[in-house]
This record gives structure tokens, sequence and C-alpha cells, in this order.
């Protein structure tokens, strides 16, 4: 078996999104046939691209460009899939860049392991909401998409740190928030696929925010800070803008995110729940 940051980067370097799923899921499962059996790996050095590649489309669009549609038309409902795809295509590869960029810090098997399985679920989701645009007569690629999705791992090229603090634990999180919704306007529009595969992306996601916060603490212990204080001061200068209540509080309890590493980030604070 290859080293695990060269098929990291084999990922990161394909363009076409049911590709780059295909080759994300086998070298997964690759991975954990070499660990259930006990056999050694490797995790290796590799040069991940500042930017992973992209298909020719979607058009990539500054959000402000972006055209929003109602939820309750057709149009809005594949137009808010269409932007789900892509936060999932982008969160494939957000998982193998965490891989092989930051191998000059040493982790335990279990750091890999974690984010191994993450990127076999992103592209999962992928896939499976990929499989819900085409039952709706669209694609991925069909409509235009975020440019920004990529600008949190640029910024936190060099901080691991500041990357588990705003990819995982403000960026993922923030998916917990807002599935719920998305579940429901898909129930009341009757689309029990989309509503199925929504339902297992909210699910997985909780893990996804889990391992970051495992992973922040981790790296707390090791250098002796204090992890609420050291993650504000990593979403101040890594995130821009503030985080959005309402908040999930249970699904972000049982990944590990207290109230008290998201609340004094937040931009309005009920008067209440201080
Ligand atoms: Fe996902
Ligand atoms: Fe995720």
């Amino acid at each position: 078996m290859k080293p695990l940051a060269e098929m990291a980067v084999e990922v990161l370097t394909t363009a076409d999104g049911r590709a780059k799923t295909e080759i994300s899921r086998r070298h997964a499962a690759s991975w954990f046939a070499a660990r259930k059996a006990g056999e050694a790996v490797e995790i290796g050095t590799a040069s991940p691209p500042l930017r992973p590649a992209r298909p020719k489309k979607p058009e990539l669009l500054s959000p402000r460009d972006v055209p929003r549609r109602r939820a309750g038309s057709r149009p809005g409902q594949i137009a808010l899939l269409h932007a789900v795809a892509h936060i999932e295509l982008n969160a494939v590869d957000l998982h193998w860049d965490i891989i092989a960029r930051f191998t000059d810090t040493k982790f335990p098997l279990g750091f890999y392991d974690d984010w191994v399985k993450a990127a076999d679920e992103e592209s999962n989701h992928f896939n499976l909401v990929c499989d819900c645009l085409e039952q709706l007569g669209s694609f991925y690629g069909d409509l235009p998409a975020h440019a920004g999705m990529w600008r949190a791992a640029e910024d936190t090229v060099d901080d691991l740190m500041g990357r588990l603090a705003v990819v995982p634990m403000v960026l993922e999180a923030r998916g917990l928030d807002v599935t719920p919704g998305m579940i429901e306007i898909f129930q009341k529009a009757k689309l029990d696929q989309v509503v199925d595969a929504l339902n297992v992306i909210y699910a997985e996601e909780v893990g996804h925010v889990a391992y970051g916060s495992k992973w922040f603490h981790f790296l707390c212990g090791r250098h002796d800070l204090d992890p609420k204080e050291t993650f504000h001061g990593l979403v101040r200068t890594y995130f821009h803008g503030a985080l959005k209540p309402p908040f999930n509080e249970e699904k972000r309890a049982e990944a590990g995110l207290p109230p008290d590493f998201y609340w004094p980030l937040a931009d309005e604070i009920p008067a209440k729940s201080r």
C-alpha cells in the first residue's frame, strides 16, 4: 500500500467529483483493510496542492453573485441541494488535505483513522446528493457554486490548530445547526430520497465535529494550552465573520463542543441564554 499522504494527494489532484469520490473511497477501503489486518502502514510525506483540482463546471462565483431561489419551489430545492453537493465535495478534499498537509506533526494512528473515515463518509455524502440531483433532472455542475469554500483551508495552510478550530469545529458544526431545517424543507416537499440522504449526512457529521474537537484538545494537552482560550483566539484570527445562532446545542454537545466555546463568538447573544 502507498503511503497515506500520497493517496491523499491523488484524491486532491483528481478534478471530476465522481472520480474523486471513487478514488477517495477506494483508498479509505485499503487503509482500513490494512489497519484491520494489523499491517504496517506508512503516512509518508507529500506536497498537496494549495487548491484541489476542480471540474470545469460548476462555475465558481462570489457568494453575492450566486442567485437565490425560494426553497418552496423545485428550482429552489435543486439550488439548495446543489449547494450541499458543493460543500460535500469540498469536505472530501478538506479531510484528505489535513492528512497530507500536516505530516510534520506526529500523531497516533487514530488521527488518520478518523480523517480517512470522515473523507470516506464525505465521498458517500457527495454521491448521495448527486444521485438526488440527478433524480430531480439536474446534476452537480448544472448551477454556479460558491467560490469561497476553500478559503478556510488556505487561511490555515500552515496552522494545524487553526485548521481544526475553523474547519470541523466552526464550519462543520454550523452544518449541525442548519441540517434539521433542510430536512424539514424536503419532508414538506415529500422528497424521501433527499430526506434519507440528509439524515445520513446529519448523523455522520456529528462524528466529524467530534474528531475536530478530540484532536484539538489533544494538541492543547500536548502544548499545555487552555483549549477554550486557544479556540477563541484561533477563530478570531482565521474565521471571517461571527458565529450565527441558533446553535444546535444538543448535537454540538454530543460532538464535544461545549457552549462556552461558541457562545462568546456569537454575533447576537439572546439575554435569556447568558
Ligand atoms: Fe458531509
Ligand atoms: Fe463532514
